[in-house]
């Protein structure tokens, strides 16, 4: 079995994700997870703020089968909220649908993410629906619709992995996009499996959403990617306002701060909580190079 299948399937273990909320950030986690609290993840929002880096912030949270679950995952998404607003701070909301009910009832999942879009919008706070695996895609869709209805302040992500991508951005164009590769596993009957494939399909999704959406987010730590996209948009003066990179906190920092001295607009992913083993465990599948955050803490202590 491949690394990538190991870390992916590490990823989906309940047993050890409980295991490892016990104990903090612990293997390296530390490098990706900006802290355990609210207040950790506001302390390095104003840090990243003060070097002209935006921040999304997600709350980690998987396996939510308990509305109670859900409940206390919609108060932490509201306090952070909260905080982004009377602290000033340049940052908005990532979230997953699966965190606030998804799988337990889509209505109340709406429900839940109604609370949180409306509360952001009174502040003029952006909520970005994360989008997670196949199974999930369609209900996801469904909510970003729904709330799209209501508020202005929504938008979502498009993988392009996905062979339905291409219609999906066409459909969903007039919102503000997120565009990945993509990081489940999934199979070739509704995603493409290479390498070039994937990466050939994102361009074409990005290109696409740059001419005719409303504003893109391009969301990769792949070089020859951002820099396809600088001459793309050079060639087509396509304004800087209407589009920013993303990378995760943690990645390439060098890089970050680069684009940022480029005067591009830039925006870090900070995922904090106590529920940072999958996300962890899906980074480590996405680059087995990243095994070296985890041996670097172990060997180094
Ligand atoms: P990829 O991993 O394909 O790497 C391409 C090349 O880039 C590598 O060969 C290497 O040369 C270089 N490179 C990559 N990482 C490097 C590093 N750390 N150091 C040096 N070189 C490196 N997925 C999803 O399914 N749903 C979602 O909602 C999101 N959201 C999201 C938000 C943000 C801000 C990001 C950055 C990513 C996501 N993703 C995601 C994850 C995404 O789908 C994808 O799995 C990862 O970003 C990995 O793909 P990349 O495009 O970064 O490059």
């Amino acid at each position: 079995m491949a690394l990538k299948d190991v870390f992916l399937q590490l990823s989906e273990n309940r047993a050890l994700n409980k295991a490892a909320q016990k104990y903090g950030l612990r293997l390296g986690a530390q490098n990706v997870v900006a802290g355990t609290t609210v207040d950790e993840v506001m302390s390095t929002i104003h840090t990243l703020n003060a070097q002209g880096i935006a921040c999304t912030v997600d709350n980690l949270g998987e396996f939510v089968f308990e509305k109670e679950q859900a409940i206390a995952a919609k108060q932490q998404i509201l306090a952070v909220i909260e905080r982004i607003h009377t602290e000033q701070a340049d940052a908005h909301i990532s979230l997953k649908p699966s965190q606030l009910g998804q799988d337990i009832d889509e209505e109340f999942c709406y429900e839940n993410l109604y609370d949180i879009v409306a509360r952001a919008h009174e502040y003029d706070i952006f909520v970005n629906f994360d989008m997670e695996n196949y199974a999930r895609l369609a209900s996801s869709f469904r909510l970003v619709t729904r709330l799209g209805e209501h508020f202005d302040n929504v938008g979502t992500v498009i993988q392009a992995y996905f062979l339905e991508a291409m219609d999906n951005i066409e459909q969903y164009k007039h919102l503000r996009l997120r565009i990945v590769k993509g990081a489940y596993k999934e199979s070739p009957e509704v995603a493409y499996t290479s390498k070039q494939d994937i990466d050939a399909n994102y361009i074409k999704l990005i290109e696409y959403h740059l001419l005719h959406g409303k504003f893109t987010s391009i969301a990769t730590h792949d070089h020859h990617v951002i820099e396809h996209v600088k001459r793309f948009v050079a060639e087509h003066q396509i304004p800087y306002d209407k589009f920013e990179f993303q990378m995760l906190y943690g990645f390439r920092k060098d890089l970050q701060l680069a684009l940022v001295r480029e005067g591009y607009q830039f925006c870090t992913y900070l995922p904090f909580g106590e529920d940072w083993y999958g996300y962890f465990m899906r980074r480590l599948a996405e680059r087995p190079q990243n095994v070296t955050l985890v041996t670097k803490q172990i060997f180094t202590k």
